[in-house]
């Protein structure tokens, strides 16, 4: 049973729970008065913004805003801001870019651009900073498969390797040796590849190795076993692997060839990103 309140105890709900009642204060004034103004700040938000959900969309909003219409703007103010320093970027000889006033400097835009292109689109292979791993080679060091200078450099990314979407793509294919040499021989080449890098090989192995390597070798990697980049051959003579120069690794390259691949980029950039981020590829370290 619930006792009767005393005098100067405000009101109870008439629950009791163990001898515990429930006042029955009003609400503070202050605290309606915000909630209710919260109600009608509500509805004036849903008059004027996009607020209810519907098949397609929201509800637009008297002010027609739309937050994609705004980056959009903020993108299209970008751009227009930009656009002088593409077009420029694409008007100069590729080696003039990086001492340009304008758009040039290792802080340039050029640069900063084509930095920006390389996290988003080639670090995924080349490794963030560009050294590259097994397969991919390393974009930091004096050594090129494809030639180093900014000319090359950009025709190797706009074109691709071996992408066969892009009629202009750098093409060659190393043999399958193992369907042409015996297996001796192909034992003997590799300990002969291994003789031009390494301190310890097989001698005679070596020695019957040169011989075919002069015979089925050569054409590609030159006599010297210096490569060739207008092939793409690996230099083989400078300890530098691109598949890695251990016995196991070296039989599986002749025996099977590789076929590294890099898609173009022409066409998925724009001419000015290809551009600057051949200039960062450039700039970093091994150009020539
Ligand atoms: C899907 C993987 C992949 C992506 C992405 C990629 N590359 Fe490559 N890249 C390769 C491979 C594989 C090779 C070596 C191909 C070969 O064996 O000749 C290569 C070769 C190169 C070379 C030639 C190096 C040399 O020694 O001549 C350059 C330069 C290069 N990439 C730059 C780039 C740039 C710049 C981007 C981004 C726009 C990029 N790559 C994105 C896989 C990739
Ligand atoms: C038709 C040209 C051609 C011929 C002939 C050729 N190669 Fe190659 N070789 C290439 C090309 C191109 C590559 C690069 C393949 C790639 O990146 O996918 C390569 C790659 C290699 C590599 C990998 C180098 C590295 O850094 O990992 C080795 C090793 C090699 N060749 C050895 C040989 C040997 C040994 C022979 C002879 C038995 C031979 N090649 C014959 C074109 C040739």
């Amino acid at each position: 049973m619930a006792k009767k309140p005393e005098k100067k105890e405000p009101p109870t709900t008439g629950h009791e729970w163990d001898g515990i009642r429930e006042y029955d204060n009003p609400m503070p004034r202050w605290w309606l008065w915000t909630f209710y103004a919260t109600i009608v700040w509500g509805i004036g938000y849903m008059i004027l913004y996009p607020a209810w959900p519907m098949i397609n969309g929201a509800t637009t909003g008297l002010l027609g805003y739309s937050s994609r219409a705004e980056v959009a703007e903020q993108i299209a103010a970008v751009n227009e801001r930009n656009a002088p320093l593409e077009t420029r970027i694409e008007e100069l000889a590729l080696a003039d870019i990086i001492s340009d006033d304008l758009v040039g400097g290792t802080n340039g835009f050029a640069y900063n651009s084509g930095k920006a292109t390389f996290f988003t689109f080639c670090a995924q292979c080349h490794g963030a900073g560009g050294a590259g791993s097994v397969g991919y080679p390393n974009l930091l060091d004096n050594n090129w498969l494809w030639g180093g200078s900014i000319d090359e450099i950009y025709a190797t990314i706009n074109q691709g390797i071996r992408d066969e979407n892009n009629p202009n793509t750098h093409f060659s294919e190393m043999p399958v040796f193992s369907e042409l040499l015996a297996k001796d021989e192909i034992k003997n080449v590799v300990q002969y590849v291994q003789s031009l890098s390494f301190d310890t090989f097989d001698v005679e192995m070596a020695a019957a190795g040169e011989t075919v390597f002069l015979d089925n070798c050569a054409a590609c990697h030159q006599d010297d076993a210096t490569g060739d980049t207008f092939g793409g051959a690996p230099n083989l003579a400078d300890a530098i692997w691109l598949y890695g120069g251990d016995t196991e690794s070296l039989t599986e390259t002749v025996k099977n060839s590789r076929f590294g691949m890099m898609p173009a980029w022409e066409g998925r950039l724009t001419e000015a990103q290809v551009r600057s981020v051949a200039v960062f590829v450039h700039a970093q370290g091994g150009g020539q």
